[in-house]
């Protein structure tokens, strides 16, 4: 039985599902470029790669080394194919126009270029995350640079999103709104191939993930929530539950829709302004398109995550995501 790569993969659903061949073109260079992250992670203190640079990005975070890197093998792999009108990143304070000598297409293509930064110079996983969105009107035509306006768009409009997780083994995670595949890196190919057909998060789950040292901070619902959890089998959810925190958010959420749990990073009364610290358009709608498709749920405990509206680039967003009856309990209390 021959191996399904990622490329057989995609012909294969513009031929059962009408992907367009330029969709399916932009997601091969994501990979590609995930690829070549993969290696330079993989090097670690032998390629220089490790540690900060001297600047922070938009968001007052400093950026390490490889953040500033992976941002640039993103956008140098998708600037010349001509399947985009604009780029935008974590690292990144504006939309990246694309240079003039190359063509515009009708996609927008949003990442994080590496995420779980603070995990990189410990030698634990991390990732990359990615959202594709089409380009609003004829705005692709136009000559004019592109504004962040036609960023934003609900998360139920994105048409492709993935992540890929740099761990024991380097993994892409699709969807295209057509349930969730898992191809893993096959280093000796050279190929993403097809190992994991059909992700499912189990509906329910005695597991749950979250920065615990926050606590204090948290709001109400959260609290009763959380101390329900730690209650264990004496509390009124009458079972035990298990913590993990890997604080990459890509290893958390695989490790969630691989056996299932619920991940959380709520508000925080220390920035009453900020509602939590994950980004909205390139963390937190990207994970919960692949959520929901896989069968769980996301919410930022008021609301369906894909439904917000956003505002602004790098906004801000609770979330609260994973297997569906832990979810719908959690977002219950912030409701009621
Ligand atoms: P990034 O490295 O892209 O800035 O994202 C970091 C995020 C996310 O990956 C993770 O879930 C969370 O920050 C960890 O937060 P704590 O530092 O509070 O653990
Ligand atoms: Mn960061
Ligand atoms: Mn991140
Ligand atoms: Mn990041």
């Amino acid at each position: 039985m021959s191996r399904t790569t990622l490329s057989r993969y995609l012909i294969e659903q513009t031929r059962s599902h009408n992907t367009p061949a330029d969709l399916r073109f932009l997601v091969e260079v994501v990979a590609r470029a995930c690829k070549a992250i993969s290696h330079a992670v993989s090097k670690g203190a032998l390629g220089g790669v490790l540690g900060s640079t001297d600047t922070e990005n938009v968001q007052g975070e400093v950026q390490k080394k490889l953040d500033v890197m992976s941002n640039e093998i993103l956008l140098e792999a998708n600037e010349w194919g001509g399947t985009l009108a604009g780029m935008a990143s974590e690292e990144m304070d504006k939309p990246y126009q694309i240079p003039g000598r190359y063509p515009k297409g009708a996609y927008l293509l949003l990442f994080d270029p590496l995420d779980g930064s603070s995990n990189i110079d410990v030698n634990v996983s991390v990732g990359t995350i990615f959202s594709v969105l089409r380009c609003p009107g004829d705005c692709f035509s136009q000559n004019d640079a592109l504004g962040e306006e036609a960023f934003l768009q609900p998360g139920t409009k994105q048409v492709a999103a993935g992540y890929a997780v740099y761990g024991p083994q380097t993994m892409l995670i699709l969807t295209l709104g057509d349930g969730v595949k898992g191809f893993t890196l096959d280093r000796e190919l050279g190929s993403f191939v097809l190992t994991h057909e059909n992700m499912n998060v189990p509906q329910s789950t005695a597991e749950f993930a979250i920065n615990m040292s926050n606590q204090r901070h948290w709001e109400p619902p959260v609290q009763r929530y959380v101390s329900e959890l730690l209650a264990g089998e004496e509390g009124p959810l009458g079972k035990n539950y298990n913590m993990r925190w890997i604080a990459s958010m890509v290893a958390d959420v695989h490790r969630i829709l691989t056996r299932g749990g619920i991940f959380m990073y709520p508000r925080d009364a220390r920035e009453p302004d900020k509602p939590g610290k994950l980004r909205l358009m390139y963390e937190a709608n990207p994970m919960s398109f692949i959520i929901e498709q896989a069968g769980g749920m996301a919410t930022n405990g008021q609301q369906r995550i894909l439904d917000v509206q956003p505002k602004s680039l790098h906004e801000r967003v609770a979330v609260f995501l994973g297997s569906k009856e832990e979810v719908e309990r959690v977002t219950g209390y912030h409701q009621g």
